[in-house]
């Protein structure tokens, strides 16, 4: 075996030159890789004892693409474009031997080979476009001759894991090995291909899809379309279409030089720069600095869920989904039988549109056990309470549960806001009790804040964050206060929203500003989705706001065909002259006069406050570290990817130029309004978020 830089070996057998990398954690093609790859070939080449070449790899995973870290930094040759050069011309066949996940360069350089094989469990994928990029190693031009410009364009445009089976069915991969055989299976098969003498296939030769494709241009604009919604404001997806249409319309030659213009404008810009800090952002929150990997955890095989209602049906859900047990406990038998028939209906749906098979709807709803029954949680490892959000209510049901649970099972809860060191307090075990905060619904949205009370323990936590890796979920670890991190921030955000509406702007144009900056809906949509009657109560409601007068005339938001907007059937939005009227009365009683606010203002006071909100959050400590707090507002509250979340948006912005702003609005901001020192030290001497904790 010869060691082949510091990145990989070659070793040799039955004449099949076995080109080995091994580059943890992930065989990224970083520069010793392209290195390796380049000299492993032509050593292979040069040997008269080899007849053919297995590209495979070490370590969890195939080649997981382009190495991220490198990115921005000065190039170094080899290439990639250079490696898959050397691959493509070599003249010995390559064979691309595939477990794990082949993605993006990954994949693209699987797609030079000129044969791939893959175990059963294997996946490929382009998910550049989640890195604000497009494939840049010829994926583009590549992939949509062998698949089709339709198929292509869908793995680039969701950037999906596609199985081996049915990159089988579609030609990219030409033999499937034995699982755990990879190696044998491949050198078999390059023996086989060098016996039948089958020639050196390069993909970049084949054009009869792609000149088919050229019948059917419309395609493009139905894919453009198709996306409109999901890809708002993202630069990526209407790139790789523009590059997959290069791929039908032109050469080879001429549609990689496409490519690589567009690619190189992407990695040039702010979106990419943004969308690369959140894919290592999404990776920092699982690091705890006081609760190391090695930290042990408890195993979780039966879950007990209080109340099923909005958020305890969809939190069961998630636990259904990947096999875990649950016992959901109800009050009353008609919400039990509501809770349990929304869980089917959800379930149903998926199966319609195809999201799951038919008969995992029966297979899901046998993992759910519903009660009136608190006994029933007896056997669970950990009970996830979803009552009332009312202090006393938790209190008496954290008291029943210390009584009823296992002595080592977990209580969490899921309160939106209240004092989880208070609801502890009454057990007698607050060293097992913890805040699991799901967000709604909470089967789909992807974030979970794992709230940390005074007294959780670090087994408690670490079980906490592994189990929501295990249901899919963004796990993000903050401490106790009013709102978490997420809501804390929102809180700020609401307040600035109904003071510009005592100032002049209408709902609908605070929240015009808020959807073109990015986000899915502004705070008056927000609050019409959810319901204006949370924690309404009509026997309390004394017209003392336009909250009230609202839910006063039935106009309860989205569920009431009426919020702050008028929603017609379809549930469309229109500005509504009765909400007009009501905000115009309101204003003449306070004897505020109407200004003309600009945009500019809207943003800036809505957007400001939250990150100042940010930095208190981090002076006390409630979220570990800044980039946490922007993985919360991508995940939980639908910020834009692109714009990096909003503690990166404020180094962007720069923190001196938001302090100024805030000082600039001064009492518009409200008599409680505080800027926070954090925020006003960082700006003063010049610092970011982002290097908050590496320069001080
Ligand atoms: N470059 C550099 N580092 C990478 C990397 C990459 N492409 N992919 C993963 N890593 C690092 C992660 O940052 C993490 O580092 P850490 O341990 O220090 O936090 C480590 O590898 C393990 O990653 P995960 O925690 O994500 O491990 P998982 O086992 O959960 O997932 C994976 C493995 C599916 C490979 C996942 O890491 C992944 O999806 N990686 C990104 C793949 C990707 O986006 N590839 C395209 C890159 S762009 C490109 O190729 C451009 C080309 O077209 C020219
Ligand atoms: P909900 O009103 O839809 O459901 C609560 C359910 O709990 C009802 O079905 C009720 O019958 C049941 N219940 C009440 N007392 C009970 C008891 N002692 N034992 C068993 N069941 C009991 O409320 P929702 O919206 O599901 O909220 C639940 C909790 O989740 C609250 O703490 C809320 O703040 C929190 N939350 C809500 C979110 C939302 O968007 N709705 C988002 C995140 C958290």
């Amino acid at each position: 075996m010869l060691a082949i830089g510091s990145a990989a070996t070659l070793s040799i057998e039955n004449g099949i030159g076995v080109l080995t990398l091994n580059f943890p954690p992930v065989n990224a093609l970083s520069h010793a890789v392209r290195e390796a790859i380049v000299a492993g070939v032509r050593q292979a080449n040069e040997s008269a004892e080899l007849q053919a070449i297995v590209l495979i790899c070490e370590g969890k995973t195939f080649i997981a693409g382009a190495d991220i870290t490198e990115f921005g930094k000065p190039p170094r040759s080899p290439n990639l474009l250079e490696v898959e050069e050397a691959i493509e011309a070599s003249a010995k066949p390559v064979v691309a031997a595939i477990h794990g996940t082949a993605l993006g360069g990954g994949f693209e350089v699987a797609l030079c080979c000129h044969y791939r094989i893959a175990v059963p469990s294997a996946k490929c994928g382009l998910p550049e476009v989640h890195l604000g990029l497009i494939p840049g190693a010829g994926g583009t031009q590549r992939l949509p001759r062998l698949v089709g410009a339709e198929m292509a364009l869908d793995m680039m445009l969701t950037g999906k894991h596609v199985s081996a089976a049915t990159l089988q069915s579609n030609g990219v991969i030409d033999e499937l090995a034995q699982e755990g055989e990879l190696r044998r299976d491949a050198i078999d098969f390059a023996t086989r291909i060098v016996r039948e003498q089958r020639p050196l296939r390069k993909i970049r030769d084949l054009n009869e899809r792609t000149m088919a494709a050229r019948d059917n241009l419309q395609m493009f604009s139905a894919i453009r379309k198709s996306i409109e919604k999901k890809a708002r404001g993202f630069l990526a997806p209407e790139y790789a279409i523009r590059a997959v249409e290069a791929a039908v319309t032109r050469s080879f030659e001429e549609g990689m030089k496409v490519e690589r213009v567009l690619f190189d404008e992407l990695m040039l810009s702010e979106q990419s720069a943004a969308q690369r800090y959140v894919f290592f952002a999404e990776r920092q929150v699982w690091k705890i600095p006081d609760v190391p990997e090695s930290t042990p955890t408890i195993a979780i095989k039966k879950v007990g869920i209080l109340g099923a209602g909005t958020m305890g049906g969809g939190i069961a859900m998630n636990f259904a989904n990947v096999g875990i047990p649950v016992t959901i406990v109800e009050a009353k038998q008609d919400a039990l039988e509501r809770g349990l028939g929304v869980i089917r209906k959800n379930y149903e749906s998926s199966a319609k549109r195809g999201r799951i098979k038919v008969d995992e709807v029966e297979k899901r709803m046998e993992m759910l056990q519903g009660t009136l029954s608190f006994e029933a949680l007896g056997d669970c490892d950990l009970i996830i309470e979803a009552v009332f959000e009312n202090m006393d209510v938790k209190k008496e049901v954290f008291a029943k549960l210390d009584r009823t649970a296992k002595p080592d099972a977990i209580l969490a809860t899921n309160t939106s806001a209240l004092d989880i060191n208070e609801i502890a307090s009454v057990t007698q075990r607050p060293q097992h009790v913890i805040g699991l905060h799901f967000f709604s619904p909470a089967n789909v949205m992807r974030l979970l804040e794992v709230v940390r009370a005074q007294q959780t323990s670090k087994p408690i936590i670490a079980t906490a964050m592994q189990l929501a890796k295990r249901i899919g979920k963004v796990a993000v670890l903050v401490g106790v206060c009013p709102g978490f991190v997420g809501n804390r921030m929102l809180f700020a955000r609401q307040d600035q929203a109904q003071a510009m509406l005592m100032e002049g702007a209408m709902p609908w144009d605070i929240d015009k500003v808020l959807y073109d900056f990015g986000l899915p809906m502004g705070p008056f949509a927000m609050a019409d989705l959810a319901g204006l009657d949370l924690g309404w109560r009509k026997e309390a409601s004394s017209s003392s706001t336009i909250r009230e007068v609202l839910c006063e005339m039935d106009r309860r938001g989205q569920k009431s065909g009426a919020g702050y907007y008028d929603y017609d059937d379809q549930r469309n939005p229109k500005p509504s002259a009765i909400t007009q009227k009501i905000v115009e009365d309101f204003m003449s009683k306070a004897g505020t006069s109407k200004r003309s606010i600009s945009e500019a203002e809207i943003l800036e006071r809505c957007i400001y406050p939250m990150i100042n909100e940010g930095a208190k959050i981090l002076e006390e400590k409630i979220a570990i570290r800044p980039s946490d707090i922007d993985i919360v507002w991508i995940n939980g509250y639908g910020w834009p990817a692109y714009r990096g979340g909003p503690m990166y948006y404020a180094d962007k912005v720069g923190l001196q130029n938001i302090v100024g702003k805030l000082k600039a609005y001064g009492t518009k901001l409200g008599p409680k309004f505080v800027i926070s020192p954090l925020l006003e030290k960082l700006a003063a001497e010049g610092k970011t978020f982002g290097r908050m904790t590496d320069d001080s």
